[in-house]
């Protein structure tokens, strides 16, 4: 039901007008296109095409214009065969079938013809013929042409558009949204998927209005020549619709399962190139190959189920109307007494109107690809992030007070709980560590604060303002954050450094690395600042990295620095260093650090300790050792005391 729609729809406000059923007013023939529009492309792909509604506009009309031209051969062929042809030089006439309607009823009408030309030579009548015949060439030639180069521009400003759109929701979801789903997967959205839209839309578009077009303008030649005739060949119509139906729900059905597998191909790339290192090391390119070739199989196996619904639907069309064909013609020849020439311009014009009307089907196929690629696209464009300016919030002034944790909780999943119940204050300008074991919930903690997930019970103020009741913008400026795993651009040092804040020149840049005791490393580099870090920094080392991810947080000068794990990979002489710089920043800041190194933790104004996502002590060092309870059962554990002022 549903694909025969658009289709007739959009038939009909086309040819409504070729019909001479006008609209009333101009607007309700503009709400008409725009409803076409949005009938044949769906309402959201539709909203990106009607940008550029000019452009659409123009490549109809002149595809419009050039399927009109297409008529010319038929009105020749008949004159060039039965009098053109003619031997000697009595004259001949160029006449062309017409109707004439009878005055006062609608319904009556006579066949005419009228007379273009006549009393010249058969051989002037054939040269004549062959201009007029070029000349329609030749204006269709060149409607067609500038046609086509409209449509290219519409559809591929539409897409560059949502190229952009779906970038920009690619940034603006939060984190969560990414845990459940392979980037290869979301990558292919929005190569494969988009490729298919920008080959689609116009084709799909100028196909609706071309291929009617044609077939209209030959059915009405045939309609005048003989219309008993005519009708004859609407015997194959249902076979053809019930066809195009069949086959229009199987393409759609594999054209969505190619794209799946699509996905899964170009995830495998991806997840293979970033993890190269590893299958190197454990020797498995063998067996990522074979995996690799499962997906490909697979891939090829679907491509090849939608070809043979996708290809299959033009050869059955073609039978259908191989059994009818020959019986028109015999008919013609029998019984209507048709010229050798009406005959072959009769055949002619039942071929091009077969022609439009086989397009017409193969255009449902393509609308039903591009229906399964919009709804993939779409998908991802209509979630909202579920982290997002409230309405009509304010930015956060410069933090100057507190952090507070009230009663937070918090679970990635409903009902896990990663945190629970953790509430404490820091004061500005206070350094405080937090420690515990591996997965007790550091790393979740402190990426609450500039909102990457929001609580799920309590809340978190600044300020005494809940963080969920200011932009995002004003919270996030106002944090340095060092990440436990460190993420750099493939680009130089200096585009890593100033990264947060693009505007300030080299001068912070080199300052900020200086803090973070990086310029030493970085001017040894064959191209100081300019030097490229590689793909994710692979290009340098651990220590290296972290060294410049600190540097980069210090740059933005924010009023709250975080650092998870920040000295973990540096040599004690550096981590002495990056030590003091991060000391210099205390008072001015508040820092709040993740680490398993005593000589970070001794500096600190008070240490949490966390434990399966509460809090369990709190205090200075010397408080939770003389405490004797988990802080210093940990230290302990790792370092059988002996270690003491070492690490914990
Ligand atoms: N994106 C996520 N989705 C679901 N669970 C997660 C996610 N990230 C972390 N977890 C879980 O939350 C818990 C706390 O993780 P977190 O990274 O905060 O620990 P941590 O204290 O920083 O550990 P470590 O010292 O090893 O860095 C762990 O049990 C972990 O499995
Ligand atoms: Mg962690």
């Amino acid at each position: 039901m549903d694909e025969g729609i658009p289709i007739c729809n959009a038939m009909f406000s086309i040819l409504g007008p070729a019909f001479g059923i006008r609209s009333s007013t101009s607007s309700v023939s503009s709400i008409a296109s725009i409803a076409m529009i949005d009938l044949i492309l769906g309402k959201e792909i539709a909203s990106y095409v009607r940008r550029h509604r000019g452009m659409v506009i123009c490549a109809l009309v002149l595809m419009a214009i050039s399927s009109l031209f297409v008529v010319v051969p038929a009105y020749l062929l008949q004159p060039f065969v039965d009098e053109g042809m003619k031997t000697g030089s009595a004259p001949v006439a160029w006449k062309i079938p017409w109707i004439q309607l009878d005055a006062g009823s609608w319904f009556c009408w006579k066949k005419t013809e009228v007379t273009i030309v006549e009393g010249i030579t058969p051989n002037r009548l054939l040269s004549l013929l062959t201009l007029v015949a070029f000349v329609s060439i030749f204006i269709k030639s060149v409607t067609t042409y500038f046609g086509g180069l409209s449509a290219a521009a519409f559809s591929n400003r539409a897409v560059r558009s949502l190229r952009i759109d779906l970038f920009a929701q690619f940034i603006s979801l939060s984190p969560g949204f990414y845990h459940k789903r392979k980037s290869g997967e979301l990558i292919a959205r929005s190569t494969a998927d988009l490729a298919v839209l920008q080959g689609l839309i116009a084709e799909v578009l100028l196909g609706l209005i071309e291929y009617p077009l044609t077939a209209l303008v030959f059915l009405i030649y045939l309609f005048v020549m003989n219309y008993k005739l005519t009708l004859l060949v609407f015997f194959a119509v249902p076979l053809i619709a019930l066809l195009v139906r069949i086959f229009g729900k199987k393409v759609k059905k594999h054209s969505f399962r190619v794209q799946e597998a699509t996905a899964e191909v170009t995830s495998a790339y991806h997840e293979t190139l970033l993890c190269l290192k590893l299958v190197h090391g454990f020797f498995m390119g063998n067996w990522e190959v074979k995996r690799f070739s499962n997906l490909a199989e697979n891939l090829y196996q679907r491509i090849m189920h939608w070809n043979r619904w996708q290809l299959g639907l033009g050869p059955m069309m073609d039978s259908v109307v191989f059994l009818v064909m020959p019986g028109v013609l015999i008919v013609g020849k029998v019984y209507f007494h048709h010229s050798l020439g009406e005959l072959m311009a009769m055949a002619y014009a039942f071929s091009r109107v077969y022609r439009p009307v086989k397009r017409l089907a193969l255009v449902n196929n393509q609308i039903k690809t591009l229906q399964g690629a919009t709804q993939r696209v779409f998908g991802i464009m209509r979630t909202v992030s579920d982290i997002r300016d409230p309405s009509g919030a304010d930015a956060l002034p410069r933090h100057r007070e507190t952090i507070t944790f009230d009663k937070v909780s918090f679970g990635y999943s409903p009902r896990e709980w990663v945190l629970k119940d953790v509430s404490f204050c820091i004061k500005k300008g206070e350094m405080v560590a937090f420690v515990g074991s591996t997965g007790a919930g550091k790393s979740t903690l402190l990426s609450l604060i500039p909102r990457f997930y929001d609580v799920t019970e309590g809340k978190i103020s600044i300020d005494g303002i809940d963080i969920r009741d200011v932009t995002l913008k004003s919270l996030r400026r106002q944090i340095g954050v060092v990440n436990q795993e460190i993420l750099l651009f493939n680009e130089t040092v200096q585009y890593n450094i100033g990264y947060g804040d693009p505007e300030k020149g080299m001068k912070a840049i080199i300052s900020a690395a200086k803090a973070a005791h990086a310029h030493d490393f970085i001017m040894a580099q064959p191209h100081g600042y300019e030097t490229m870090v590689g793909d994710q920094g692979s290009l340098l080392s651990g220590g290296q990295r972290q060294r410049i991810a600190i540097a980069r947080a210090i740059l933005i000068d924010p009023a709250v620095l975080m650092l998870d794990e920040a000295a973990s990979a540096l040599d004690a002489e550096s981590e002495g260093r990056v030590q003091k710089a991060i000391e210099g920043l205390k008072g001015s800041r508040t820092i709040l650090i993740v680490a398993h190194r005593l000589s970070t933790i001794m500096r600190a104004d008070r240490i949490f300790v966390l434990e399966a996502g509460s809090i369990v002590e709190s205090g200075t060092l010397e408080e939770l050792l003389a405490l004797k309870g988990r802080f210093r059962q940990l230290h302990d554990m790792q370092f059988g005391g002996e270690a003491r002022g070492q690490r914990v």
